[in-house]
């Protein structure tokens, strides 16, 4: 009775994982949670009041299938800050990244188009591809190139049929950001090859060091997808955006129109304060928390013998090599969890590509639950 394309659909590892975090909790247990991809702290508080306000005036009815004109107002005033000019028609409001996936699947892929996506990487990118048909092509990404592709890993992995490549930077799981060189020539590429080049910077704010804000800065042709889930702080509000060539604005307007009808329309006037003085300080404190975290949990990881073979700019995550335990990835987290009750992802959630050497760990709790984590790893190795 259900479709084919359900057997190619791989259940996630990390809901496994928080299903028997949670059976040990109700046992009794404190497990610490280094397995969830979302922030652990919750919507800034201006946002939330702009949210119930919001809902007391009646913010309840449809939008307009691309958002309301404010927001996307808005969003093109956050990257006139990061020194790009983006017109407001050229930005889609969406349900979440995830809604923007759906939306440039439906836009760019014919059954039987390949679309080029790493490995390791985000692991849902491959089923946004299929639901149309589409085929996606993981790339090997490897610490040699910061788990990033580079142009000649593009060239090699072109075929015929190839449509489009979807990159991420940061990335999920590995935190790690397309170089900005790198960046330019792929685009580059794809553009002789009348390709197209979707970049997810769902992670964008949430980076450390001299690097771009976003990848329009580099190029004007990508099809951008991005959210206020990760930085925002707005996970469960479900919205996001994705920035669209012009030329595309009408077919992306008639998608939206037929598979959502709208965003979320409460979120969307809740996040009419998120780029706010108010909000954006808060925003900026929870990054630079995170770059503390960062530090310590690399740090901490690096004293207990573990490899982490690319120190990332981004996102909350670090990709840790555990191969000098004896373990592959996926018995480590049981056993770290059924054990120490520590809870990680295995590398086998993010792709094929030795993922039986590396776990996810994000950093996406408190310092103190960090260090808990660190006192039951090294138990752990003691005694393994
Ligand atoms: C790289 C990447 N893209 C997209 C998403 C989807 O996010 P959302 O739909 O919450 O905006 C995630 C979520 O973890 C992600 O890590």
């Amino acid at each position: 009775m259900f479709a084919q394309r359900l057997d190619k659909i791989a259940p996630f590892r990390v809901m496994e994982v928080l299903a028997r975090a949670g059976e040990l909790e109700a046992a009794g247990h404190e497990v610490v949670h280094l397995e969830v991809g979302e922030p652990d702290f919750s919507t800034a508080a201006p946002i939330v009041e702009a949210g119930r306000v919001a809902l007391a005036d009646g913010k309840t009815k449809y939008t307009a299938a691309t958002g309301i004109i404010p927001l996307r107002e808005k969003i093109a005033a956050h990257y006139a800050e990061l020194g790009v000019e983006v017109c407001p028609e050229r930005i889609i409001i969406t349900s979440g990244a995830s809604g923007g996936l759906t939306l440039l699947s439906a836009l760019l892929l014919n059954p039987g188009d390949e679309i080029l996506i790493t490995d390791p990487g985000y692991p849902c990118n491959e089923v946004f591809a299929q639901l149309v048909g589409g085929v996606p092509r993981p790339m090997i990404v490897t610490a040699n190139n910061g788990f990033q592709p580079k142009v000649t890993d593009i060239r090699d992995a072109w075929t015929a049929r190839t449509k489009g490549v979807l990159l991420a930077s940061p990335a999920n799981p590995t935190g790690t950001m397309l170089h900005s060189s790198d960046l330019q020539e792929i685009a580059g590429y794809v553009a002789n090859q009348d390709g197209f080049f979707v970049l997810d910077e769902i992670y964008q704010g949430l980076v450390r060091g001299e690097v771009y804000r976003t990848g329009l800065s580099i190029s004007q042709e990508l099809f951008i997808l991005n959210s206020f889930s990760k930085y925002f702080g707005m996970t469960g509000w479900r919205l996001g955006w994705i920035v669209v060539p012009e030329q595309a604005i009408e077919y992306v307007t008639r998608l939206a129109q037929n598979l959502f009808i709208c965003p979320s329309t409460p979120a969307q006037y809740a996040a009419l304060s998120a780029f706010d003085l108010d909000s954006m300080q808060i925003h900026e404190e929870r990054a630079r928390e995170f770059d503390a975290r960062c530090e310590r949990l690399y740090e901490g990881l690096l004293a207990l013998g573990f490899q982490i073979p690319v120190r990332p700019n981004g996102a909350f995550y670090l990709y840790v090599d555990v191969s000098h335990t004896g373990l592959t990835s996926t018995e480590f987290c049981q056993r770290l969890l059924d054990e120490y009750f520590v809870a990680v992802t295995p590398g086998e959630d993010f792709g094929a590509n030795e993922n039986d050497r590396y776990v996810r760990f994000a950093y996406t709790t408190s310092m103190a639950s960090i260090d808990l984590a660190l006192d039951r790893l090294a138990q752990a190795l003691q005694a393994w």
